[in-house]
C-alpha cells in the first residue's frame, strides 16, 4: 500500500521537490498528501499549491503552549491518515508529543555528517572547523536535535577555496540524491531500527 506522507518545510523546498519528482517518476510507493509549513510566505508553500497538494501553515507562535501547537499539527495529520512525516528543511524542533505520536515514522535531512555539526548553519560550522570532508545525513527523528538513528549519509569533500555557498551547493546535490532514496526504502517498509542502528531489510544497498 502506498504510504501517505506529510512533507514539512520552512523555506526553499528543494528537497521536497526532489521527493515530489521521484514520486511522480514512479520511484517511490508513496504520495504526499499534505504540506506543512511553520511560515506562510515561503517557496515550499507556493510549490505545494502549484502541485495542488493541500498546504497547512501552522506557526508555533500562534500557540501559548508547545503542546497546543503539537496537537494542532497532529489533528491535521490524523484527518489525512498520514503514515509518515518527511522533514525537508523544516527548521523547528518538533515537540515530544508529536515525536511520540509518529515515532519511527519521521525522517529528517541534515546538511552534515551527523553526529557532527548539529543545529543551524551546519555547512558554516564545517568550514570553521576545517574538516576536509562533510556531507549530509537522513535520519529518523527522536526528541533530540538532529539525533536519532541514521538511515543514509553521503560524503562530499571540502575545498580550500570553498565558501558557505559553494559547499552548500555541493552538499545539496547529494541531499537530492539520498533523500528520495531513503523515502523509497521507508515506503517499502525496508528500514528496521535495531537498537540504535538502521538496517535495510529487503534490499542490500542504498543506491
Ligand atoms: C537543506 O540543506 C537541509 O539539509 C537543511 O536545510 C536546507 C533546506 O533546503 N536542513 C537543516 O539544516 C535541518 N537541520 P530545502 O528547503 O531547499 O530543502
Amino acid at each position: 500500500m502506498r504510504k501517505r506522507l506529510a512533507l514539512f518545510g520552512s523555506g526553499r523546498g528543494s528537497n521536497g521537490e526532489a521527493i515530489y519528482k521521484a514520486i511522480k517518476g514512479g520511484h517511490i510507493e508513496g504520495e504526499i498528501v499534505l504540506i506543512m509549513s511553520d511560515r506562510p510566505n515561503v517557496d515550499i508553500v507556493d510549490k505545494g499549491r502549484a502541485w495542488q497538494i493541500p498546504v497547512y501553515v501552522i506557526e508555533p507562535t500562534m500557540y501559548a503552549q508547545k503542546e497546543d501547537w503539537s496537537q494542532a499539527m497532529l489533528d491535521v495529520l490524523v484527518t489525512y491518515t498520514v503514515d509518515g512525516v518527511l522533514l525537508a528543511g523544516y527548521m523547528r524542533i518538533l515537540p515530544p508529543t508529536f515525536v511520540q505520536a509518529y515515532r519511527e515514522n519521521i525522517l529528517n535531512i541534515h546538511p552534515s555528517l551527523l553526529p557532527a555539526f548539529t543545529g543551524l548553519e551546519a555547512q558554516k560550522q564545517a568550514l570553521v572547523k576545517g574538516v576536509k570532508y562533510t556531507g549530509c545525513t537522513i535520519h529518523f527523528v527522536d526528541e533530540g536535535m538532529d539525533t536519532g538513528p541514521i538511515i543514509a549519509q553521503a560524503v562530499v569533500p571540502v575545498y580550500e577555496d570553498d565558501t558557505v555557498d559553494t559547499l552548500s551547493t555541493r552538499i545539496l546535490h547529494e541531499e537530492h540524491r539520498i533523500y528520495p532514496e531513503a523515502v523509497r526504502l521507508f515506503c517499502k517498509d525496508a528500514l528496521e531500527i535495531v537498537e540504535s542502528r538502521v538496517v535495510i531489510k529487503k534490499e542490500a544497498t542504498i543506491r
